[in-house]
């Protein structure tokens, strides 16, 4: 077997290399170790910065997009009981948010590929890269009770953070800077109507919680537990009864909704990053070079912006044997990755409690007052929130 790009990960970073691909006539072969029910039905991000939805638009898979996702112009922090809006919108030069989850839109890439009848393998076995350091790179999988070697020019690591391709750079080239946290979510998906129209960050005592939602009558909520919770501590009557104390606020005419609990999950939180995220002709892109905490509603965005990155340079490199941006990938990348670190990190920490630091509970009393309170501080979260646009040549912007 040959083709162009091998692309390794059926997530949302590689489905959307494999399409922008396409659409400049380069060659992809997807191979996917989960199933495809597996991959559309795994429930993680639903915020989409204004860049990834221009890009899904662009790229021809934005219809559902655009019907069923729900623009936001704002969020609201809440701490001491009482609400702030955050006018994203006005702040960040009219940029908005759109509340789609990522398992719509890993169906829509899905479904656009398998029309084209563009290869996509699903359930690949014993995935391995070879030859990344020369010109002949490979990929060696099982699929169907039979071994396939699939010769190629180029591999994309889209498998993730647990992947095999991070695995197979030279590990003393590669340097990781990490960070765990001392807790992490536990999220429920509910069938009740969301409590209110924007997304509620809440600092509270007892802990942070979130509230989004994925369509009007599916609510999406999260609570910061601890990281060696198991879900059996966590019956639905306590995990309702949490809700309702961190979001209690001393305004009239707020209830939260309560409802059925359809899906429940408790996520570890780490910030991750792998430097560099290129060697030879391996390229790795979103979870599988970098991950960062939920807070900042950056994982989905960010592997997306990877792969547009790349796009674009094996674009320039098939059409013009121009290298220049393959060359630069890792560093163009890894500019948008540090700047979402960060901000993962700041709003992580603002909003968490960690046991046994009172000092560091009043300082961030103090940051989210002056978050509310001040325009320039406010502007720095939302053009954060909302996605640093994007620059041609370099990571991102002043817009
Ligand atoms: P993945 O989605 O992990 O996809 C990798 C794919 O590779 C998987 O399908 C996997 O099965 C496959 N794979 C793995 N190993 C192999 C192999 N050896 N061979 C072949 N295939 C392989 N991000 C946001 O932007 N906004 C949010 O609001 C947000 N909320 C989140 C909430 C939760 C609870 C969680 C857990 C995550 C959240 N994220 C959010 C993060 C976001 O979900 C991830 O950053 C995103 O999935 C990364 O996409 P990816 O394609 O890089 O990796
Ligand atoms: C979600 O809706 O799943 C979500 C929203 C915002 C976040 C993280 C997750 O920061």
């Amino acid at each position: 077997m040959r083709t162009q790009v091998a692309i390794i990960g059926a997530g949302p970073a590689g489905l959307t290399l494999g399409r922008l691909l396409e659409r400049e006539g380069i060659e992809a072969v997807i191979l996917e170790a989960r199933s495809r029910d597996y991959v559309e039905h795994r429930i993680r991000a639903g915020v989409l910065e204004q860049g990834t939805v221009d890009l899904l638009t662009d790229a021809g898979v934005g219809d559902r997009m655009h019907r069923e996702g729900l623009v936001h112009h704002g969020i609201e922090l809440r701490f001491d009981g009482v609400g702030h809006r955050i006018p994203l919108s006005d702040l960040a030069g009219g940029r908005v948010i759109v509340i789609y989850g990522q398992t719509e839109v890993v169906k829509d890439l899905i479904a656009a590929r398998l029309e084209t009848g563009a290869p996509l393998r699903f359930e690949v076995e014993d995935v391995s890269v070879h030859d990344v350091d020369g010109d002949t790179p490979s990929v060696r999988f099982r699929h169907d009770g039979a071994d396939h070697e699939l010769h190629c020019d180029v591999i994309a690591g889209c498998d993730g953070f647990h992947g095999v391709c991070r695995q197979a750079m030279p590990q003393d080239r590669l340097q990781v800077f990490q960070r765990e946290w001392p807790f992490a979510w536990l999220g429920i998906l509910a069938e009740a109507p969301p409590s209110s129209d924007e997304l509620i960050y809440t600092r509270h005592e007892r802990g942070f919680a979130l509230a989004s939602l994925r369509s009007p009558e599916l609510a999406r909520l999260y609570i910061q537990c601890r990281p060696d919770d198991d879900l059996e501590d966590w019956p639905d009557e306590r995990i309702w009864e949490e809700l309702r104390t961190r979001f209690a606020t001393r305004e009239e005419g707020w209830t939260l909704n309560e409802g059925p609990v359809l899906d429940r999950l408790i996520a570890p939180m780490r910030s991750f990053v792998a430097e560099p995220m290129q060697h030879g002709r391996l390229f790795l892109a979103g979870d599988a070079a970098h991950i960062v905490p939920p807070t900042g509603a950056k994982g989905l965005n960010l592997a997306i912006a990877d792969v547009r990155v790349l796009a674009e340079a094996l674009v320039d490199s098939y059409r013009r044997g121009d290298r220049a941006g393959l060359d630069a990938y890792s560093d163009t990348c890894l500019r948008r990755v540090w700047r979402a670190q960060h901000f993962s990190w700041w709003m992580t920490t603002m909003l968490h409690v960690a046991d046994d630091d009172p000092f560091g509970a009043q300082l961030m009393r103090s940051q989210l007052e002056y978050v509310v309170n001040s325009e320039a501080a406010a502007t720095t979260l939302a053009e954060n929130y909302v996605g640093l646009p994007f620059a041609r040549t370099g990571a991102y912007s002043r817009g």
